[in-house]
């Protein structure tokens, strides 16, 4: 039907592997990660996409956040990449999982140490009077883990999201835009349609 890789996921990876490429893009990682408010009312802020795989999307924060306490009643995210130098966008739907506490330990040691206290530091979300009691929190934990290896916080780690749906879009003149839209049919096979632009 189209240039296109027939496993959407693969694709996903093609573009992405080119705008890593491009020196002028600093988070060609960063993504639109939209979510469902505990209210119904969506919600949206950019995260960065640490892998992906035949799995799906995954990315790590703080679970007692908002966006964590959003997926823990709707578990259910959009994602939403625009790499503007290629002229390419990326619509990804699905059900989000946590990931194993195994994979958030890995991916936890291997971030910088001063990354790891602020995870320790930062009840992300909540209400922070003054930056200094944050600073202040994040001395008290320095000083606590000093000559140690700092552990992964109970509340932070990671989550995948199972692609349902993912639409390519490519940048064509005029607005005479393509767009190919990849919905699941099973765990291992994918219809895919040609919409308007
Ligand atoms: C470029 C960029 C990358 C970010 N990456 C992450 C990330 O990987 N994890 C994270 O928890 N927050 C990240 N943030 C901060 C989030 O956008 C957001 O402020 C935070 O996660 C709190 O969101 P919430 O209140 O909706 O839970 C990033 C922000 C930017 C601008």
């Amino acid at each position: 039907m189209s240039s296109l890789h027939s496993d959407p996921i693969l694709q996903f990876q093609l573009w992405f592997s080119e705008a890593k490429k491009i020196k002028s893009l600093q988070y060609p990682h960063a993504m639109t990660v939209s979510t469902v408010g505990v209210d119904g009312v969506p919600d949206s802020r950019i995260l960065l996409l640490k892998e992906v795989d035949d799995r799906g999307f995954m990315f790590f924060t703080n679970k007692d956040s908002q966006k964590g306490l959003q997926l823990a009643k709707h578990p259910f995210a959009a994602l939403l990449f625009f790499w503007e130098p290629l002229g390419y966008q990326v619509r990804i739907q699905g059900r989000v999982e946590e990931v194993s506490d195994a994979e958030s330990d890995a991916y936890f040691a291997t971030r910088p140490r001063l990354s790891q206290i602020g995870s320790w530091a930062s009840e992300q979300s909540r209400l922070l009077p003054d930056r200094a009691i944050f600073e202040q929190k994040a001395e008290s934990f320095e000083v606590q883990f000093s000559g140690q290896d700092i552990p992964r916080p109970s509340y932070w780690g990671g989550y995948r999201v199972i692609p349902q749906k993912m639409e390519f879009w490519i940048e064509r003149p005029f607005r005479w835009h393509d767009r190919f839209e990849f919905t699941r049919t099973d765990n291992a096979s994918w219809s895919v349609r040609r919409l308007y632009p």
